[in-house]
């Protein structure tokens, strides 16, 4: 650790011994090491890494700390699918810039790494003010759109086909990706891997920290052709009181993610596989509690965020998230008890889960439906979007390592700010 605080490592969607998986209770501090070893056990897939640190998790993966790290295997091999300078992962964050064109961020809270409590005495003692406080609660929003790492990214390309990795590892943003020329995605995968066979949207709605996989054929494309992935508008600022606008790029605003420019001729020719892998069908009967749902609620109090009214607490994990090793359970994440109703971006620790379904309550669908045409809850997921107003069921097929495993909101400033909760996976 050459930081000048502590940190750790969590890689995002793998799954790992509790002791190798980032938890914030194994931050080292400025100067020492920690020694990474697991067996990576997952298919073939897009997943990341990122720094998780106790309450500065937002502040380091803002300043650089979050990676790709993709994962083959021989289903996916035997494909074909486009391979080296055509599988191009895309890491898609907004920024702000500060007038010596560096990134601006929240103030540090006073006394460094005081963490969460200290945060709102910071932030009212006048460090940033009104607005960084509330950026501090309801999620900090960049006005610039970085793709790895850069402003106005162009992709150059050759006439064939693409494949595509999208990971959103913005802090707060939501995006509603579609091509500019109105033509459909064609998504191939999810969070956890490959789709059992492509999927077209007319949009992807992307949320923190979940990823997908295009496939993008620029074949018939003339030379000199130029495309956009756009971000477009959706109903972001309703469930954000208003309170995300504090910026020139709102949530829900229309704009440019990333521009593809057609500048080489190429005979490549890749075809679409239709059947791509195999996904198992889903089955909530096999879940130990099928009947009676493990249900947990967002809520807000107090000023913070949590999960049932309790806020992450380093090593303290309740009867109600206790699970047992190798079993398979239905959680169902509500939306609907906090004082104030905003997206939130789902993430559990140590497993790769299924969406079985979603409701909204009638109030909330207007916002709801600007973003549902683009959730891709066929595959494996890691991380999903949940919308004012809605409950999402998940089923959840615990391994075999005990230990604690964290659950969050990926609003990095949610996390930071108490949306966390370890659970136990015991023997
Ligand atoms: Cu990518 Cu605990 O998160
Ligand atoms: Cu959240």
């Amino acid at each position: 650790n050459e930081l000048p605080e502590p940190t750790i490592i969590h890689w995002h969607g793998l799954l790992m011994p509790a002791a190798m998986d980032g938890h914030p209770r194994n931050a080292i501090s400025p100067g020492q090491h920690f020694r990474y070893e697991f067996e990576v056990q997952n298919r073939a897939g897009t997943y990341w890494f990122h720094a998780h640190p106790d309450g500065r998790t937002g502040a380091q993966i803002y300043f650089g700390q979050a990676g790709f790290l993709t994962v083959g295997d021989e289903e996916e091999a035997a494909l074909k699918l486009p391979e080296g300078a055509y599988d191009v992962p895309l890491m898609i964050q907004d920024r702000k810039v500060n007038g010596d064109n560096q990134f601006a961020y929240l103030s540090q809270p006073a006394g460094g790494m005081m963490g969460r409590g200290g945060m709102m005495k910071s932030a009212m003692m006048g460090d940033g003010g009104m607005d960084d406080m509330m950026a501090r609660m309801m999620g900090f929003l960049g006005d610039q759109i970085l793709v790895n790492g850069r402003p106005d990214f162009v992709l150059p390309v050759a006439t064939r086909a693409y494949r595509l990795r999208l990971l959103n590892a913005s802090n707060a943003r939501i995006y509603k990706l579609a091509w500019n020329d109105g033509s459909p995605l064609t998504v191939i995968g999810t969070d956890g891997g490959l789709l059992e066979t492509p999927l077209l949207r007319r949009y992807v709605t992307l949320a923190p920290a979940e990823r997908i996989d295009v496939w993008a054929d620029f074949s018939h494309q003339p030379l000199g052709t130029r495309m956009t992935l756009e971000s477009r508008e959706f109903a972001g600022d309703i469930s954000m009181g208003g309170m995300m606008g504090n910026t020139e790029l709102p949530m829900g605003a229309r704009f440019p993610v990333l521009n593809v420019r057609v500048t080489q001729h190429s005979d490549a020719s890749n075809v679409l596989p239709m059947h791509m892998a195999q996904v198992p069908a889903v089955r909530p009967q096999e879940a130990v509690n099928f009947s009676r749902p493990r249900v947990f609620s967002i809520t807000m109090g107090m000023m913070t965020w949590g999960i049932d009214g309790r806020r992450f607490e380093m090593d303290s994990v309740t009867a109600s998230e206790t699970v047992r090793r190798e079993t398979t359970e239905i959680w169902e994440f509500r939306n609907e008890a906090s004082m104030m109703l905003m997206a939130h971006s789902m993430h559990v620790h140590g497993v790769q889960f299924r969406v079985l379904k979603r409701t909204v309550a009638t109030e909330f669908s207007r916002a709801r439906d600007s973003v549902a045409g683009g959730y891709v809850d066929e595959g494996w997921k890691d991380t999903v979007l949940i919308m004012p107003g809605e409950r999402i069921r998940l089923l959840l097929r615990f391994g075999g390592y005990t230990g604690t495993f964290l659950y969050h909101c990926h609003m990095l400033e949610h996390e930071d700010s108490g949306l966390m909760r370890n659970y136990l996976i015991r023997a």
